[in-house]
């Protein structure tokens, strides 16, 4: 069902990697709810990925960043001002990578030069995106910028690694940022915490299988999937969120408010006695 909420609304989505990646999701609904908006990726990453093939399928323009890169994104937003024509009224920050979880560095041993790459990709990119987009005066009056987050920012979940330092960051960015934006240009910033999910960066999280049935047995609702998490995405870039700004939205079935649940207490009682269960390093 669609509502046509995006109607006549502009926007960047980052990230899109192939039809599984969050971004891709939220582009599809994005276009279904009336959207128009410029796709964006790393050059490198369009090499692997399908962009082209969701470009035409939205009727986008494709522009290349590295979201690292200021001068990258300086050209993204000056472009797609071009593009529309004038200012933006959503984008979507949907951007992680650690090289320390790609290459198996356990938190312990980290190398920092990959921790500040982590860092800089997963969170320091939002700082720059933002104060691009500020300089260039890039988004209309109540517009709305949702990057994506997760829990590992307040807890900690064995196996996430530095990217949970990331994630802390991100949303104190988002938070910091959201209050200047909304005090001169009634802008509003906010990060979604989504549930575990089936991704290209998803599956780089250690056990992810066995994260994926805890959450799923810890949480009311169940896990949030990648769809769902592009409805709720919508909607805060949508006029019907308004008034919402600076905040860390759990979108994750319940889970971020449980301690322990039936389901979850029943599977733990079945293997209390375990004692061949091999030790795990942090
Ligand atoms: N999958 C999950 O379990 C989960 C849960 C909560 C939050 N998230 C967050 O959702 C976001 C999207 O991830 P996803 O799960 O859709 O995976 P994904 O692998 O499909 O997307 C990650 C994207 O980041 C892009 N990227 C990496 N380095 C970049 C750079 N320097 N510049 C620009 N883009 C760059 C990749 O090309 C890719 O498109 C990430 O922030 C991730 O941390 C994911």
């Amino acid at each position: 069902m669609t509502y046509n909420l995006l109607k006549g609304k502009k926007g960047i989505i980052f990230g899109a990697l192939d039809n599984k990646s969050i971004a891709w999701k939220v582009a599809e609904k994005a276009h279904e709810e009336g959207a128009i908006f410029v796709l964006t990726n790393t050059p490198t990453a369009m090499r692997f990925g399908e962009l082209d093939e969701l470009a035409k399928k939205t009727n986008s323009q494709i522009v290349p960043a590295d979201a690292t890169s200021e001068k990258d994104l300086d050209n993204l937003i000056k472009e797609s001002m071009k593009i529309f024509g004038g200012k933006v009224d959503f984008i979507l920050h949907s951007i992680g990578m650690s090289l320390n979880v790609r290459k198996k560095r356990v938190y312990s041993d980290l190398r920092y030069d990959y921790f500040n790459k982590t860092l800089d990709i997963s969170a320091v990119s939002f700082h720059k995106l933002l104060q691009t987009c500020f300089k260039n005066d890039a988004i209309s009056e109540w517009g709305s910028v949702v990057a994506l987050s997760y829990i590992a920012a307040q807890r900690t979940l064995y196996g996430y690694n530095d990217m949970a330092d990331a994630k802390a960051l991100l949303e104190s960015i988002g938070r910091s940022f959201g209050y200047i934006y909304g005090r001169e240009k009634k802008i509003r910033i906010n990060t979604i915490s989504q549930s575990p999910t089936l991704t290209t960066a998803g599956a780089g999280v250690k056990g992810m299988e066995g994260l994926m049935d805890f959450t799923e047995r810890m949480s009311p609702l169940g896990n949030a999937d990648a769809e769902e998490c592009a409805n709720f995405t919508v909607v805060l870039f949508s006029d019907l969120s308004r008034k919402v700004t600076m905040q860390n939205i759990y979108h994750d079935g319940g889970f971020s408010s449980m301690g322990m649940s039936m389901r979850a207490m029943r599977m733990y009682e079945r293997s209390l006695d375990c004692n061949d269960c091999p030790d795990v390093e942090d």
